[in-house]
């Protein structure tokens, strides 16, 4: 039987939060730059324990620095628990709501449930993931990995632009690399992700919640082009082995491919020549792809023409190229009672809502072969993300903490 619901988030002391936690990290630019295993990740860590502790949740750290609060009502038994929560790590000079809203908007959920004297007959978890955004390993997500135990050695084992691996962080951090199994939450009775949109699907149409059907798949690869180093005077362009030359022409290809498809997208982020100065042809380059698909195949496809592509390369530039995966993700659809749920939250709250792929990637999705998964958006104004304009109003990001809260009050006491 599902409960009536009669509590509404505070939306003031959420937004409080939210600025708060804004200030950890942030940039003379305003911009903001938290990353993994770092002196702002502990800070941020230990605010966000404070809000759990506040919202009456018992916290811990699990051995891959997960901060998780935890609600086990007497009456919960031994029933699996309901997951909620998303990172609160950033990109390199990323904004302030870009996993956050997650953390915050489900601390703000479960605070409130208490505070109205809900008794939830399920635990419930609310997760601050650790380094979701991989941008300092490139392996990425490892808190969520770590739960949904598919954490890999090779995963580990990847290094920051200093050489230090992740393993290394992890225990200069004070945390167990060796110990990640430990982590394993299971079995788990749904997770459910609150986060902003990124783009600019729910702005275009006036949508306040959108309610997320699947996110898509990606991999990401480090490409190390091999050429020879010469003097950029005394060299003539016929005997030249550039590497830049090979790179570039690599990446119009990718960017071509990705473009024929409808729901593809690639990018090149990061480029590093070596030497890498102006008077010396470069020896070596090595650069980043990112490519993401709703459909694998179209990843597989682009992928297998890039290794044609290789072959013409080394043929015509004389150079020597690898491509290496850091990180491969499956694209995941989103649980079918979970989304009817929401929708009749969104139906009976009256909030405007529409149905929406999500373009980026997600700790929920790790969970897809762990239990159902839902996911709820919330506008990002002007679409701007990883970036610092990020923004989403203190309205938009209370409606979608409220809307988490009657999910998870479904889920919970039911
Ligand atoms: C995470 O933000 C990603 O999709 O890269
Ligand atoms: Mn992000
Ligand atoms: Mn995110």
């Amino acid at each position: 039987m599902e409960q009536t619901i009669k509590c509404t988030i505070n939306a003031g002391r959420l937004w409080r939060h939210i600025e708060e936690l804004g200030r950890i990290g942030r940039n003379a630019d305003g911009s903001i730059t938290r990353f993994p295993f770092t002196k702002e990740d502990l800070a941020a860590q230990t605010l966000i324990s404070r809000y759990m502790e506040e919202a009456g949740l018992s916290v811990e750290t699990d051995a891959a620095g997960n901060l998780i609060g935890r609600w086990t009502d007497p009456g919960c038994k031994n029933n699996p628990p309901v997951l909620t929560g998303s990172h609160y790590d950033t990109v390199l000079n990323g904004g302030r709501f870009d996993g956050t809203l997650g953390v915050l908007g489900a601390i703000e959920a479960v605070q409130t449930m208490k505070e109205a004297g809900i008794r939830p007959a399920y635990p419930i978890c609310v997760i601050g993931f650790k380094d979701e955004e991989g941008n300092r390993f490139g392996y990425g997500m490892i808190g969520s990995k770590s739960i949904c135990g598919i954490v890999s050695e090779e995963g580990l084992d990847s290094e920051d632009q200093d050489g230090v691996s992740l393993r290394q962080a992890m225990t200069a951090y004070g945390l167990q690399p060796e110990q990640v199994q430990t982590c394993r939450i299971a079995p788990v009775k749904a997770m459910l992700e609150l986060h902003i949109e990124q783009g600019k699907v729910l702005e275009k149409h006036q949508k306040q919640i959108g309610i997320v059907d699947g996110i898509a798949g990606l991999v990401r690869y480090r490409i190390v082009i091999h050429g020879e180093s010469g003097h950029a005077g005394a060299t003539p362009m016929t005997e030249r082995k550039d590497p830049v030359v090979a790179m570039s022409k690599w990446i119009l290809k990718v960017t071509q491919l990705a473009k024929e498809k409808p729901f593809c997208v690639a990018t090149v982020g990061s480029i590093q020549t070596f030497p890498g100065t102006c008077n010396i042809i470069a020896d070596r380059v090595e650069f980043t792809l990112d490519l993401r698909s709703i459909h694998e195949q179209d990843i597989c496809e682009i992928m297998q023409t890039m290794e044609t592509e290789n072959e013409w390369l080394e043929q015509t530039e004389g150079v020597c190229v690898s491509q290496h995966l850091e990180q491969r993700l499956s694209p995941v659809l989103c649980d079918m009672k979970l989304k009817e749920q929401l929708q009749k939250i969104c139906e009976t709250g009256e909030y405007s809502y529409m149905y929406l792929m999500s373009g980026a990637g997600h700790d929920s999705m790790n969970f897809k072969d762990v239990c159902p998964l839902g996911m709820i958006f919330v506008p990002s104004e002007g679409g701007y993300s990883h970036r610092k304009e990020e923004f989403t109003g203190k309205a938009d990001c209370a409606a979608g903490a409220q809307v988490l809260m009657e999910v998870l009050i479904q889920q919970s006491c039911t």
